[in-house]
């Protein structure tokens, strides 16, 4: 059989890694496959620093729209990243009539709907393994190996960068610039790394989970993206004493009235598997009523981790492409005509979960009472209790509770009757917790 021709759209850290992997293991890709992948093509910005990756015949352009134009190439690799102009390269290799891979989840949890509804009219496939968890074959999990499934909850340590700057930053007391730096050095970080660290990468992730989980279409501006920007050590240490580790994690979850979608720094019991994630690798947790919860674990993001996904999409859409569109499995796991646009995605104060609250009271007596009354109307339950004890001659301690779960409005109600007592000083600091139990 002849060759399928493949043309890449960004040949930088992950298009250069797809590269090298195509080429090291072309014979056993090709046995798998049942046809030669045939890089032809690829696209860049700048040629000299492409010059590295020349041989094989393949040929070099700096106009993407050569590629996506090309009538010799069957399936284009969009790797370049960001909305525009890989949007319009997207759709234009859709209505050419070529597959697409992509490793863009902002893309598609931007313009996800509006990208599958063009390749499903024009008969194409649109694969994005690698958009999620990197080298973790998590959408071929929960669309395919999990299919028997009603999926209860997601939840993952979805972003490599930010959970390495919290490693190191707990592990090796390295300062967050420093260790920021060393992210983008490594080719994890995004190309705005803004995106990272204040969740909005996670956030784009978790939109493509709760989709093919849920069957919904992609709603990303729904989802509640809070960062690791304003974490700070002593949380950490606290979190600590109390059995806990602090991890940015996305929780999608299935609730009686819609669904939950939200991204925060999220306290875990330190004896969980997925607490115990370090570095840039990803972990992702996921609740099926039949299976019970399953773990998946490995490198979240680098060059050939990620090139791992887009090769094993390629080799999906090789072996699918002369497949009866019919046959083949749907984008989002559901099927076009069964999604269901009305479940709504939940407000955040409509959300459940539990609480770590941090403040800074008067060492006096009566103190401890106000609050726990104030808990107590708002009807959230106790679960710990530290304080710190005061330095001889210190008026102010640190208090630091745990809660059993209750909406966020009834803890918003409750935290800002708190700090309207005389007696607490300043802001009280809210980090939520899960305990991923069931
Ligand atoms: P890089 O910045 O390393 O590479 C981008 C590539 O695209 C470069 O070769 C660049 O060319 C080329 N490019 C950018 N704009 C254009 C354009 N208009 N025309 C032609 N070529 C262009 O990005 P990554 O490889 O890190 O990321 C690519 C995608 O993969 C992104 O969507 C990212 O979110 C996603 N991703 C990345 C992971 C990672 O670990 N890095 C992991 C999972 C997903 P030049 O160098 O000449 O400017
Ligand atoms: N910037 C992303 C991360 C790359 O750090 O996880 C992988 O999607």
């Amino acid at each position: 059989m002849k060759p399928i021709k493949v043309g890449l759209l960004g040949l930088g850290t992950v298009g250069g890694g797809t590269l090298t992997v195509l080429r090291r293991n072309r014979q056993e890709i090709t046995r798998r496959a049942g046809r030669e992948i045939q890089v032809a093509m690829a696209a860049v910005r700048d040629l000299n620093k492409a010059e590295k990756h020349n041989g094989d015949g393949l040929k070099l352009t700096t106009d993407p729209f050569d590629v996506v134009n090309n009538p010799d190439i069957d399936i284009v690799v969009e790797l370049i990243g960001g909305l525009s102009p890989a949007k319009e390269l997207v759709l234009k290799a859709i209505e050419n009539g070529k597959h697409v891979v992509t490793a863009n989840k902002h893309l598609l949890a931007k313009h996800g709907n509006e990208i599958f509804a063009a390749a499903q009219a024009k008969g194409v496939m649109v694969a994005f393994e690698a958009a999620v968890a990197g080298g973790i074959p998590i959408i071929k999990a929960i669309r395919e190996g999990l299919t028997a499934n009603r999926i209860e909850w997601v939840a993952g340590i979805i972003n490599g960068t930010t959970n390495f700057i919290l490693s190191e930053m707990r592990e090796k007391g390295l300062g967050f610039d420093t260790v920021l730096a060393e992210a983008q050095r490594l080719g994890y970080a995004e190309a705005d790394p803004t995106f990272d660290v204040e969740g909005i990468d996670a956030a784009h992730k978790l939109t493509i989970l709760s989709a093919i989980a849920f069957g919904i279409p992609v709603q990303f501006d729904r989802a509640y993206t809070e960062g690791i920007t304003r974490l700070t050590g002593e949380d950490v240490k606290y979190a600590e004493q109390l059995g806990y580790r602090i991890k940015l994690l996305g929780i999608t979850r299935r609730r009686a009235n819609g669904i939950e979608l939200r991204v925060h720094p999220t306290l875990i019991p330190e004896k969980r598997l997925i607490a115990n994630v370090s570095g840039a690798m990803n972990a992702v947790l996921v609740m099926g009523d039949a299976v019970g919860p399953t773990l998946y674990y490995g490198a979240g993001a680098g060059a050939e981790p990620t090139a791992s996904a887009v090769v094993a999409d390629l080799v999906d859409v090789t072996r699918l492409a002369t497949a009866d569109p019919h046959h083949r499995v749907p984008h989002l796991a559901f099927q076009p005509d069964a999604l269901q646009p009305d479940l709504p995605i939940l407000p955040m104060e409509e959300v459940e979960t539990a609480y770590y609250l941090r403040m800074r009271v008067a060492d006096q007596t009566g103190v401890l009472a106000d609050i726990t009354r104030i808990l107590a109307d708002s009807n959230i339950s106790i679960d710990a209790l530290m304080q710190r004890e005061p330095e001889e001659g210190e008026p102010s301690t640190d208090l630091i509770l745990l809660t059993h779960e209750t909406l966020e409005k009834n803890m918003n109600a409750a935290i800002a009757r708190i700090e309207g007592l005389g007696t607490v000083q300043g802001k009280v600091t809210r980090i939520r917790l899960e305990t991923l139990g069931k």
